[in-house]
């Protein structure tokens, strides 16, 4: 990969090293997960059950389904949902299995008046009501009004479509309230979905999470790529609680950029976020909402990612990039986005590398639960959150 170059003639500046991370008080020895939590299909199977039924999981954003009939389909571990504006304007979210005989009723994303099934002929409102199913007047006790497509709680949080398959789950909101005020000056809610990325890979969904909530691999992973720009002596963990952790990755001064660094001064680039303190212009951060809900701030723009497993080594991911209306107007919009695009796509080739090493290596005999550094504290409380759920690990 070409070595980068920074935008500014300016010489760089280091600033000082951030203080380490702290364990919380009583920890000694802190490691991470067990491998066979990687590897293990009964335990993938104990995840679904009391994580991926249970907790708020993103399925995308509001503006995915921006006009009435707009839909996307999305299964969220083995259960094929559809989000969609109905015809009045409500975003709904339902299961896609006919009330039939269960064949899937739509794939994809586009435009409707109703879900037609493909098999029979029943009609399905976007509202999710049975609105007609031919033949089926002669079929005794047959009651149209009781096959109304059914679908998991929504919830919608900073633009975000959150669902919950658990009917009595609690709300969203209240949990990550602190983490909303922490994040109030991007007004996340208000930005719009610009780009995105879809890739299939033969991880573990842990993997995905562990390999994205910690910068201390910006020194071996990203040395030529980040490590210059954002080197992991300035990364810094925050210390606020919830089910959720937060990394800040600050900028070596003469850095601070669209993306993580430029390739030339001429580069196009989006303007700051202009509610954003100097602070939060100069660092970005990484967000992980448990269970799997990733974010990264930028001074310019947010990006999200979908983890959606598809088994104990299989993960369909979706990286989603998201500015304020106001950048889309800019007559360089296109140049900046392809400077942000061309940045991910070349540092995303190293981690897949080094995530595709780790799986293989959580397989073999020898493989152990890791030390952890101070700057993976986000693993650690990871973890105890998900094992709180699971129970303990399993036997190898
Ligand atoms: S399976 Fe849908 S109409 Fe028969
Ligand atoms: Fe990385």
């Amino acid at each position: 990969m070409a070595q980068p170059t920074t935008e500014s003639a300016k010489p760089r500046r280091s600033l000082k090293r951030a203080p380490p991370a702290k364990f919380k008080e009583g920890v000694s020895d802190p490691r991470g997960l067990p491998p066979a939590c990687y590897t293990s299909a009964a335990f993938h199977e104990r995840e679904i059950e009391t994580i991926f039924r249970k907790e708020w999981v993103c399925i995308g954003r509001v503006e995915d389904v921006a006009k009435p009939g707009d839909y996307v389909s999305i299964d969220i571990v083995g259960e094929p949902l559809v989000m969609v504006r109905d015809l009045a304007g409500t975003l709904r979210v339902h299961s896609r299995i006919c009330r039939h005989r269960s064949m899937i009723l739509v794939e994809g994303s586009g435009n409707a008046r109703s879900f037609n099934c493909p098999y029979h002929a029943w009609v399905y409102g976007l509202d999710g009501r049975l609105a007609g199913a031919p033949e089926m007047e002669y079929t005794p006790g047959f009651d149209r009004a009781a096959c109304s497509l059914p679908g998991p709680k929504v919830e919608v949080w900073e633009g975000f479509v959150f669902v919950n398959f658990d009917s009595k789950a609690k709300p969203l909101a209240p949990r990550v309230e602190k983490l909303a005020r922490f994040l109030g000056n991007w007004h996340m809610g208000e930005m719009v979905s610009v780009r995105s990325f879809d890739f299939d890979v033969g991880w573990n969904w842990k993997v995905m999470i562990d390999n994205y909530i910690e910068a201390y691999h910006h020194l071996g992973a990203h040395r030529l790529s980040l490590e210059p720009v954002m080197p992991t002596r300035l990364v810094r963990v925050e210390d606020l609680p919830g089910p959720f952790t937060i990394v800040h990755m600050p900028h070596v001064e003469g850095t601070e950029v669209s993306g993580f660094y430029t390739t030339g001064e001429e580069q196009a680039k989006l303007p700051p976020i202009p509610t954003l303190t100097e602070d939060e212009r100069r660092r970005p951060s990484l967000i992980h909402m448990f269970p799997a809900h990733l974010m990264s701030t930028y001074p310019d723009r947010m990006e999200y990612y979908l983890v959606l497993p598809r088994g104990p080594d299989g993960l369909t991911i979706r990286k989603v990039m998201c500015v304020p209306k106001a950048s889309l107007d800019r007559p360089d919009f296109e140049r900046a986005m392809k400077v942000v695009t061309d940045q991910y796509l070349k540092f995303r080739v190293e981690d897949i590398g080094v995530n595709d090493g780790v799986m293989r290596g959580l397989r073999a005999r020898y493989a152990a639960p890791p030390h952890l550094c101070h700057l993976e504290r986000p693993l650690l409380e990871f973890s105890e959150w998900l094992l709180r759920r699971t129970g303990p690990p399993p036997a190898r």
